[in-house]
C-alpha cells in the first residue's frame, strides 16, 4: 500500500520504518521543517521530503497525521488530500469525533478517517519491537476498518478495535504507568548522582519492581516501603532531606498519603 506521512517525529519516524519492513511504500513526508523530513526520508527506500501540505496529486492511499496533539487542527486546515484516500491519526487522546470534525470544516471534500494508536512510548533514539505493540484501531466505515486491520497485523501482533472513549482510558492508565513512572525514575537518578551514587545499582530494584507487578494480579498488593508500613520517622527523615526540593517533597508527600490510604 502507498502511504504518506504528515509529521515526522516519534511516532512516524518508527512507524513509517515498521510499515516498510512489512513491504508498504512509504512515498511522501511531510514536516513543519523540512530537515526533519529529509532525516526521517533518509531512513526509508524511497520517500520523497513533501515541501507543502497539498497532496492533491499524491498516489497515497492512506495518510498518517503523526503531529503533536495541539498542532492537528492548524495542520488539517492546511490539508489537501486527494479523493478516496483515508486519513488517520495515531493519538491516544484525541478523538475519531475530533478528526472527522476538523475535516468537515476544512476539507472541500469528504474523506474517510480512522484511528490508528500504537500503545507504546517512542524515541526516536530507541529501537521498538513493533510485534508486540498494540495498536488500537477505529473508524465508522467497513471499508476503511479492513484497510486498518490489515496493515496492522501485518506489522504487529496485536491488534484492537478500541473506541475514542476506551482510548482515553488507556491512554490515562498509560500516562500513569509510563509517564509518571519514568519521571519517578528521573528523579531518582537526579537524587543519586548528587550523592556521587550510580544509577546502576538500581537497576536490579527496577527490574524486580516491574517483573512483581507485571505478574501481579493486584499490584496494590505487593507494594513495600516505609508507607506502606507506616514508618513515619523514616517518611519524616525523607522529608527533610529533599527540603531543598520542594517539587519532589511535594510528590513524595502525595504519593505516600495514596499508598497508605490504600492499606
Ligand atoms: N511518542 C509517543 O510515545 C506516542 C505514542 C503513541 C501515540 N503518540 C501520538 O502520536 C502523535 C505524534 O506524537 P510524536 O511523539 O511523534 O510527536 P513528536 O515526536 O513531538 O513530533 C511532533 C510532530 O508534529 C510536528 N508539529 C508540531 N507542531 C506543529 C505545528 N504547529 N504545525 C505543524 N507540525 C507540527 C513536528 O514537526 P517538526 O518536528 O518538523 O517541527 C513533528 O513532526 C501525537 O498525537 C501523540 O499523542 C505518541
Amino acid at each position: 500500500m502507498k502511504i504518506s506521512f504528515i509529521g515526522s517525529g516519534n511516532v512516524a519516524w518508527h512507524l513509517s520504518q515498521a510499515l516498510e519492513n512489512a513491504g508498504h511504500a512509504v512515498i511522501e513526508v511531510f514536516s513543519r521543517e523540512n530537515r526533519n523530513a529529509t532525516a526521517l526520508t533518509k531512513q526509508l527506500y524511497n520517500a520523497k521530503v513533501q515541501k507543502d501540505l497539498n497532496f492533491a496529486n499524491s498516489d497515497a492511499e492512506l495518510f498518517f497525521l503523526c503531529v503533536s496533539d495541539d498542532a492537528m487542527e492548524e495542520v488539517t486546515r492546511k490539508l489537501v488530500l486527494p479523493e478516496g484516500s483515508i486519513l488517520v491519526h495515531t493519538s491516544g487522546s484525541k478523538s475519531l469525533k475530533d478528526l472527522n470534525e476538523l475535516v468537515e470544516v476544512y476539507s472541500e471534500i469528504p474523506q474517510k478517517t480512522g484511528v490508528f494508536y500504537p500503545l507504546q512510548t517512542f524515541s526516536k533514539v530507541f529501537h521498538v519491537n513493533f510485534e508486540e505493540v498494540p495498536i488500537c484501531i477505529e473508524t465508522e466505515s467497513e471499508d476503511v476498518e479492513k484497510v486498518l486491520i490489515t496493515l496492522a497485523q501485518d506489522i504487529s501482533e496485536v491488534t484492537y478495535s478500541v473506541n475514542s472513549d476506551e482510548r482515553k482510558v488507556l491512554h490515562l492508565a498509560a500516562v500513569f504507568a509510563c509517564n509518571f513512572t519514568n519521571h519517578l525514575l528521573g528523579i531518582s537518578q537526579e537524587i543519586l548522582s548528587h550523592n556521587n551514587l550510580e544509577m546502576k545499582l538500581l537497576e536490579p530494584l527496577i527490574k524486580e519492581t516491574f517483573k512483581k507487578a507485571l505478574k501481579s494480579p493486584k499490584i496494590f498488593n505487593v507494594q513495600t516501603g516505609p508507607a506502606r508500613r507506616g514508618d513515619q520517622k523514616i517518611i519524616n527523615r525523607h522529608l527533610l532531606s529533599l527540603k531543598e526540593k520542594p517539587d519532589y517533597q511535594r510528590i513524595y508527600q502525595v504519593l505516600t498519603e495514596s499508598i497508605s490510604k490504600k492499606n
